[in-house]
């Protein structure tokens, strides 16, 4: 038994890439066979990594096409009533500054969204159920949407929102005042390591209930994982695809587990330069198999990936990734939304990180679709039945 893989030692020979192995492993993979999966993610040969991001890409072009699609990301509060044992803006963490952005703040990002080209915004806020929040985002979502109607956009900005668990009555609410995509990652599709990383009263069948709610206000579905958490092993990882695949999610968000010092589960943890390289490379073979098994989803390259790696994002676009959310949170808020430490794009501001991320994607070669909602190509072939 391999410690760090939890898989049965198997000789190396025997998984190296460009024998009939890889693609019958492939093949086996695309139909949700766990044992294929996980010898794929835990394959020791680092071509490897390289071999599945080229079959990624392949799969992206085909099935969604090859442009990149942007959401500016608003982080509006880091108010937050859960107590996730991971999360830098739990609620036992009293270190952190609190804030909500105002109605005119938020209206302020969202023409910048506009401005910069972005046409989906994505807004995101620690998890708070009472009626004034709900309130609030309603009327946020109402005038987003009518302000930001024009030449470039008639129906407005896309929205995604992303503000935890609510009951199916607050999500039918949300989906009305205007948005069409909802993230809720289930963090991870393992019930054994999910009550590892949360404390009791948040429970994973709440979570997927959740899930399946959001699903049947309208939304867009997307959800993700953690990749990278003490005691997940590759089985983990593979089950996690097939959990993306069952429930037919439209959008995935996947990234590192990287810890933070306020954090029960990150204080004293430190990562060595191996360490960091390994979890690299195991997100991007999540990310190219999780395109390759899913196809026509939309999945994004995300910012903890890009903290764990400078290139972590564009390695991503280079193998599977096809969304890009630029944070348009107002610079000085930004230091509040430190889910881990060391997350990228702290200092600088909405401009700086348009120049930035319109640079990188350029640097991969893939073009940019300005002015659209994006929408993942798998929701209107679900809708179609
Ligand atoms: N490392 C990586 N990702 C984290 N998130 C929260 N805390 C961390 C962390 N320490 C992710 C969770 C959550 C999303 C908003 O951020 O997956 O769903």
């Amino acid at each position: 038994m391999d410690a760090s893989t939890g898989l049965p030692g198997r000789p190396e020979s025997s998984l190296s890439p460009g024998r009939p192995e890889f693609t019958e492993r492939m093949e086996a993979a695309r139909a949700l066979d766990a044992g294929a999966l996980a010898a794929l993610l835990s394959d020791p040969d680092p071509r490897t990594t390289a071999r599945l991001a080229a079959a990624a890409d392949e799969t992206m072009r085909a099935e969604v096409g090859d442009a990149v699609r942007f959401r500016g990301l608003l982080e509006f509060s880091n108010v937050c009533r859960a107590d996730c044992l991971y999360c830098g803006i739990r609620r036992s963490n009293g270190t952190v500054h609190r804030y909500t952005l105002s109605r005119d703040d938020v209206l302020a990002a969202a023409r910048h969204c506009v401005e910069a080209g972005y046409g989906s915004l994505t807004l995101q806020a620690g998890e708070r159920r009472d009626a004034a929040f709900i309130d609030y985002v309603c009327r946020l979502l109402e005038s987003i949407k009518t302000e930001t109607r024009g030449p470039a956009l008639p129906d407005g900005l896309g929205i995604t929102l992303s503000v935890g668990e609510q009951s199916p009555e607050v999500y039918r609410r949300f989906f009305e005042a205007g948005a069409h995509r909802y993230l809720l990652r289930i963090e991870t599709s393992s019930p054994e390591l999910y009550a590892r990383i949360h404390p009791p009263a948040q429970r994973y069948a709440d979570r997927r209930a959740a899930l399946h709610a959001v699903r049947d206000a309208g939304f867009q579905v997307g959800t993700g994982v953690m990749i990278g958490l003490a005691g997940q092993t590759v089985w983990d990882l593979a089950d996690d695809i097939r959990f993306f695949a069952i429930e037919g999610v439209d959008m995935i968000g996947m990234g590192p587990y990287l810890p933070h010092a306020s954090t029960p589960m990150g204080s004293g943890q430190h990562m060595s330069d191996d360490e960091r390289a390994q979890l690299l490379d195991r997100t991007l073979r999540m990310i190219a198999l999780t395109r390759i098994v899913l196809r026509d989803v939309n999945i994004a390259a995300t910012t903890a990936l890009q903290t764990l790696d400078a290139f972590g994002r564009e390695r991503a676009l280079q193998g599977g990734a096809n969304v890009v959310m630029p944070v348009v949170t107002p610079v000085a808020m930004r230091s509040g939304y430190q889910l881990y430490d060391g997350k990228a794009c702290v200092d600088e501001d909405p401009t700086m990180c348009a120049g930035c991320i319109t640079g990188r994607v350029a640097w991969t070669g893939r073009p940019v679709e300005a002015n659209r909602w994006g929408d993942a190509p798998h929701f209107a072939r679900r809708k179609q039945g």
